[in-house]
């Protein structure tokens, strides 16, 4: 198939004009305009800073119009757009694109389907709870089916970024801070976006993100420096990029960070050497949002100019949003400073997407029709609610508070609990807050007997008339995201008031959590019977929390991110090394004096509605691979779904090792009284590393493998490679 395309590529590029070849590599969204003479960002920066206050914001938008470039497209100064989810507008575009400039090469639209389009499903981390490849996958096609019905070719997902820091904002955007479990999470996302045919109307690509290293910045806090060894880099954040370009993701967004002093957006050893030449890949870069005009502010280029010369020598393709290519590429290749092949090499990229997507012979992939009837089909709410109930994390449930009796009388709290806007969490710009379900919305629905107070007004009246007392709290869909980290990741005063007057009534009290980050939660883990961790649940939030509470479905979600006790431990995670003093209770040891050396809930965590135990852990050698057998068996009550890991350390290498790492999962269906067996295949290439000189080296001598149901498991077998 892509020898056909190339050839088509080349006929089509020798046509092109250098102006027409750098329109192609220009990405723009919509800019607002109104009666203001100020840009977007802007006004926005002028709310956030105080120049002006909420309400003149809100009515100066009220005047703004968006403006899409049309006179720019038409000169074929524009390749691409972000932001357009509606086919009329994504027609209409294309239509002046393919009818009314010199070539007709077609428009890509591109936009970020995070954790679904209209059907909004758990927030990414959340869903990574579920440790289940096969449903990452399915809600993947779900948001494609949806996406592309409204015009969407290409979706800026999945971000596979690992992340140990809890401060970090856009931790709700992966799969939490393990580096296979964001592997397997961004193949199953490319599967399910771009579907086994690019072609296809229902098919979107996806762009891989942040290129690299995104959630390793300094402190957690957003856009910040990442300086690390090669040896961690390649190890620890590494392999998920890999592994989606490997899965055959056809773009890439390199990141806005820097690593060790070079900005991923010029950095040509990472977009050059690694991605194109060590991985073979040969699809689409695309900047970060503005990214190429900030490495001016990055201190690594004198002006857009230069920025432009670098990043496109570096390899970056498209220039989203800071119109630099546009506006300076001419010379820079007229002036003989960008070899014209660089700028070809860039072009071939675009068109090649462009041809792969089926966008020559199919430019108009969707219409009104397919739209309005592609949104929020109840199959696609059942998958919804699915996701939900599996990313749910049971994280206390202390004298079986939980599950609650059908007939139980609920006094609800917290303005979590009907906020429907608040279901979706952060990135899910596509998303209708009408279509969300609260818990109230779901109590209505259940016919539950319940009261709700938002903030706790008449509380002992309600306490009274209720067998259990529910508060719904954390964090809103603003507190994590992009430009959302958290210097306190403490839950909030008045959430905290809350739950003690529900204590002081001394009904059992049960909080559900709803938040887009691990956040430090000692006094209510200590007082309050069970905590259910919601995460922002999507558009079925209400009935899938009902689900879990009423027991309809026993919880199986397990962390997949450290819940720290204290802010001041981060960053935490469990796949950390030793040093020559692990913390403990004597003096020097490395640890703080004011926080405990352990976690409040570990990596891989959660309860369930039933027990199990595990036995029989064998370790085998076999030629390529250790083969790992572990006998889980429900010990309860109730049928349920339990997540077993297999976790491996390395005991005395040439360079210090993870005290553990996960190298294999497996969710597991067991009635009550059952036993089965997990098997776990893991290939010795796997557990090499890279030594001081950035060799890889096998994994030699003892080995440690642990099997358990989280990352404190004890079962352990010693074998020697
Ligand atoms: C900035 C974000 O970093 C990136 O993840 C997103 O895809 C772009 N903006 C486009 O909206």
């Amino acid at each position: 198939m892509s020898k056909d395309y190339e050839e088509r590529i080349q006929e089509l590029r020798s046509k092109m004009t250098l102006e027409e070849k750098i329109g192609q590599l220009q990405q723009c969204g919509p800019s607002l305009v109104g009666a203001f003479d100020v840009s977007f960002d802007e006004l926005l920066n002028m709310m956030f800073d105080g120049r002006i206050t909420k309400e003149e914001f809100d009515r100066l938008m009220g005047t703004a119009e968006q403006d899409y470039h049309e006179e720019d497209l038409r000169a074929g100064k524009i390749g691409s757009y972000n932001g357009i989810g509606d086919s009329a507008m994504a027609n209409r575009l294309q239509k002046i694109a393919v009818e009314e400039t010199r070539l007709g090469i077609p428009l890509l639209f591109g936009y970020d389907v995070i954790h679904g389009f209209r059907t909004v499903t758990p927030i990414p981390l959340a869903e990574s709870c579920a440790w289940e490849p096969a449903l990452w996958e399915k809600t993947g096609r779900v948001a494609a089916q949806e996406a592309t019905a409204a015009g969407v070719h290409l979706t800026f997902a999945p971000m596979v970024d690992v992340a140990k820091d809890a401060r970090w904002g856009r931790v709700s955007e992966g799969a939490g801070e393990d580096v296979l479990l964001n592997s397997d999470y961004g193949v199953a996302k490319v599967m399910g976006f771009q579907g086994d045919d690019l072609t296809k109307e229902d098919a979107m690509a996806a762009c891989l993100k942040h290129f690299a290293a995104y959630g390793a910045g300094e402190a957690g806090r957003d856009y910040n420096r990442v300086d690390m060894s090669m040896q961690r880099l390649w190890e620890e954040y590494m392999p998920p990029y890999q592994a989606c370009v490997d899965a055959g993701a056809r773009a890439v967004m390199p990141a806005f960070n820097d690593i060790n002093g070079v900005p991923c957006t010029v950095n040509s050893w990472l977009l050059r050497d690694i991605l194109r030449e060590k991985w073979g890949f040969n699809g689409l870069v695309i900047s970060d949002s503005n990214a190429i005009a900030e490495c001016v502010d990055h201190g690594i280029a004198k002006d857009k100019r230069d920025a432009s010369k670098q990043a496109i020598l570096a390899g970056m393709d498209m220039d989203m949003s800071s119109n630099s290519y546009i506006e300076c590429l001419k010379e820079l290749v007229e002036s003989g400073e960008v070899p014209e092949s660089v700028l070809d090499g860039a072009v071939d990229d675009v068109l090649r997407i462009k041809f792969e997507l089926g966008l020559f012979d199919n430019p108009y992939q969707t219409d009104g029709q397919r739209e309005s009837q592609a949104m929020l089909k109840d199959e696609y709410r059942a998958i919804a609610r699915e996701a939900a109930v599996k990313s749910m994390v049971l994280l206390k449930n202390e004298n079986q508070v939980l599950p609650l009796k059908a007939d139980a009388k609920i006094g609800l709290f917290g303005s979590l609990a009907a906020d429907k806007g608040q279901m979706t969490g952060a990135w899910a710009i596509g998303a209708n807050p009408e279509d969300c379900v609260s818990i109230v919305d779901a109590c209505e629905v259940r016919r539950i007997s319940y009261r709700y107070s938002e903030n706790g007004s008449d509380l002992l009246k309600i306490a009274v008339d209720s067998d259990v007392l529910v508060a719904a709290i954390g964090e809103k869909k603003e507190e994590s995201g992009e430009a959302a980290s958290r210097a306190d990741i403490m839950v909030r005063q008045e959430d905290l008031a809350l739950v003690r007057d529900l204590l002081a009534t001394g009904k059992p009290v049960i909080v559900v959590l709803f938040n887009g980050r691990p956040l430090a939660i000692p006094e209510l883990a200590e007082h309050v019977p069970a905590i259910l961790e919601a995460w922002h649940p999507g558009v079925e939030a209400g009935p899938a929390i009902l689900d879990v509470l009423f027991g309809d479905v026993n919880p199986s979600g397990k962390l997949t991110t450290t819940f720290p006790a204290a802010t001041g431990q981060c960053p935490m995670y469990y796949a950390h090394i030793n040093t020559g003093r692990p913390g403990g209770k004597s003096k020097f040891t490395s640890k703080y004096l004011d926080a405990p050396v352990e976690p409040l809930y570990p990596f891989g965590y959660g309860l369930s509605y039933t027990t199990y135990a595990y036995g029989d852990l064998k370790a085998e050698k076999k030629e390529d691979s250790l083969h790992v057998t572990v006998s889980v068996s429900n010990t309860g009550e109730r049928d349920g779904e339990e997540i077993v890991q297999c976790y491996v350390q390395d005991v005395a290498a040439k360079r210090v090792r993870p005290v553990r790492q996960l190298k294999g999962y497996k969710k597991v269906g067991l009635k009550a009284g059952e036993t089965k067996q997990a098997e776990f295949t893991i290939p010795y290439e796997e557990l090499s590393y890279y030594d001081w000189n950035m060799n890889k080296v096998p994994c030699e001598g003892i080995l440690r493998v642990y099997a358990g149901g989280d990352s404190r498991a004890e079962l352990m077998e010693e074998i020697i490679l």
